[in-house]
């Protein structure tokens, strides 16, 4: 089969589409025919070092949806031709970056017949993040108000929908001409993060109360911002840094207001296969993700360029 591999770490570069063996399952896994692997930010961390993949050469691709060729003996409510989605890929085992991967049962589910395998491929990272810091870690609860900054990005256009999906007031933030779009995904109210009065937006959009929990993917940036906005008791639960360098700004404004701040890694979500079957259940009624550009396997080192450079809602995904 043909797979994306990288033999060392290092830029893009490094990428090349290469005929490899076709994996052979495991008892506890599924042989999955990959009709779409997301592109995330933390496949570039992989390639470049800075998280170890499972050995070298390596298969990218944290994320990938298809149907199900080949089930192991051990496997459980999977059966050969189910459309299913994985994620958690390429730390311990090869990623989706492939026409085919072998997936371990505790980070696989099945989707409803009929789901959009491409944009399933997309949505591991996306929406596990999403579910477990707004549903697992900030308990979330409908008559809260929630802020997600970057609302149009892979986890925050379906943060928006898992906050929607709660009943939460659902406050966004996203560059101009994406304000339509996420605010069609269920956000109350969407403001340009570049806006100088950005806090003041969001307060008057809580009636001057503040938000009670805060989805943030960038804390140097927004740490202090947070503690502006932040109603007393806030759960900021942050995914991601901006410049991991910089550190957190502002700590005593969030000590101010009993700020209870959650970091949090979806590779630690203590059953993956739970939460990806929590997103199955609500896959198309109340959760879609969108596919902003897809690429081959040839084109993987330009989407890995993309994810971390372009504007776009959505996700990018390789399409084998
Ligand atoms: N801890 C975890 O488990 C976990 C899981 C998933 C992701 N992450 C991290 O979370 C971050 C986002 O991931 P992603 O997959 O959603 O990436 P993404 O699809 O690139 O989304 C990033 C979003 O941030 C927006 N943005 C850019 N500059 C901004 C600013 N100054 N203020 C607010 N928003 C801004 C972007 O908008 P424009 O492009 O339109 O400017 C884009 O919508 C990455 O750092 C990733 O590594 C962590």
């Amino acid at each position: 089969m043909r797979a994306v591999r990288f033999h060392e770490h290092g830029d893009e570069s490094v990428l090349a589409v290469e005929e490899v063996d076709r994996p052979e399952p495991a008892p506890d896994e599924v042989l999955v025919e990959v009709a779409s692997a997301g592109v995330n930010p933390v496949d570039t961390y992989f390639r470049e070092g800075s998280y170890e993949p499972y050995g070298l050469p390596a298969v990218p691709g944290v994320d990938a949806a298809g149907t199900a060729v080949e089930v192991g003996a051990e496997v459980e409510g999977v059966e050969v031709g189910d459309p299913v989605f994985a994620t958690g890929l390429s730390s311990t085992m090869p990623g989706g970056y492939a026409e085919f991967v072998a997936v371990p049962d505790d980070r696989l589910a099945v989707l409803p017949d009929g789901a959009d395998l491409v944009a399933a491929g997309a949505a591991g990272v996306a929406a596990v993040t999403a579910w477990r810091a707004l549903v697992q870690h900030a308990n979330l609860r409908p008559a809260e108000t929630v802020l997600i900054h970057g609302g149009s990005g892979g986890v925050g256009h379906v943060a928006v929908q898992v906050a929607a999906a709660t009943g939460a007031h659902t406050i966004a933030t996203a560059a101009e001409g994406y304000h339509e779009e996420v605010a069609a995904l269920g956000a109350d109210a969407v403001f340009d993060y570049n806006r100088d009065d950005l806090a003041e937006a969001v307060t008057a959009a809580t009636d001057g109360a503040g938000v009670d929990v805060v989805l943030d993917h960038r804390l140097d940036e927004y740490l202090g911002f947070d503690a502006e906005v932040a109603a007393p008791d806030c759960r900021v639960v942050g995914i991601g840094e901006n410049d991991p360098a910089i550190g957190f700004p502002n700590s005593a404004a969030a000590r101010g207001k009993d700020l209870r701040l959650q970091l949090m890694s979806m590779f630690n979500t203590p059953s993956l296969a739970d939460a990806l079957a929590d997103v199955a259940s609500l896959w198309g009624d109340d959760i879609e993700v969108r596919v902003a550009h897809s690429y081959d396997l040839g084109g993987a080192a330009e989407a890995q360029r993309a994810v971390l450079d372009d504007s776009f809602l959505g996700k990018l995904v390789i399409e084998p």
